[in-house]
């Protein structure tokens, strides 16, 4: 009988596939298989990097440059008197980030070896802020707020003034400790004050400040 032929039941009859076919088939399968892990692989690598390097970033940060004094210019870079916007780089930033790792900073030089280094952020919600030298006035784009020129502040909504980097000056050179910005946090785990000037007489006179007065006669330890 014709294997074409319908049998009894109308039913057509089922060919066998040749060994080719079913080989074409099966490799055609395993090539998918193997391609699909190929790119599983890939897509698992490429999402792996940043998680590995958000994982891993703050020990080899902390290993290399954390908390490192950075210069931001010679003495005679700034007048006395004279309050200066100062671009320094961030030295936890990896060689990818580009611009980002430039930070500014607001350098008053006081007088003689006595600075403030202010935080550019509003204390507000950290837009940055510029100096207004006419008004002698910090002022905040964003919802108007005002510092003094020693950073405290004057006016609008932040509660308190702008956060200074701990800072010190070494021979003829101003450095900051910019590993760590200067935030409350970071500011409640300083052990040494803020302003170091070495070898001279103002680092006494700022210790004696922030040493606190007894109140009392019979309150003295
Ligand atoms: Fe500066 Fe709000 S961010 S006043």
């Amino acid at each position: 009988m014709d294997p074409m032929e319908q049998n009894s039941q109308g039913e057509q009859p089922v060919r066998a596939e040749p060994d080719s076919v079913r080989s074409a088939k099966h490799s055609r399968r395993a090539f998918l298989f193997k391609l699909s892990l190929a790119v599983n692989g890939a897509v698992g690598a490429v999402l792996a990097v940043p998680i590995i390097g958000y994982l891993l970033g703050p020990a080899m940060k902390k290993g290399s440059s954390y908390n490192s004094w950075i210069s931001l210019g010679s003495l005679s870079d700034f007048p006395e008197g004279e309050t200066r916007l100062v671009n320094y780089r961030n030295p936890v930033t990896t060689s990818w980030d580009g611009q980002t790792g430039d930070i500014p900073c607001w350098v008053r030089r006081v007088s003689g070896t006595t600075f403030q280094v202010f935080a550019i952020n509003c204390a507000h919600l950290g837009c940055p802020v510029r100096w207004f030298a006419q008004s002698k006035l910090f002022l905040c784009p964003c919802h108007g707020g005002a510092y003094y020129a020693d950073g405290a502040r004057a006016s609008g909504p932040p509660e308190r003034g702008l956060f200074e980097y701990e800072h010190k000056v070494s021979g003829d050179t101003l450095m900051i400790s910019a590993g760590k910005m200067p935030t409350l946090a970071n500011q409640a785990r300083v052990d040494t004050p803020l302003t170091q000037i070495d070898g001279t007489d103002a680092t006494k006179r700022l210790m004696a400040l922030e040493r606190p007065e007894p109140r009392c006669g019979s309150c003295q330890g």
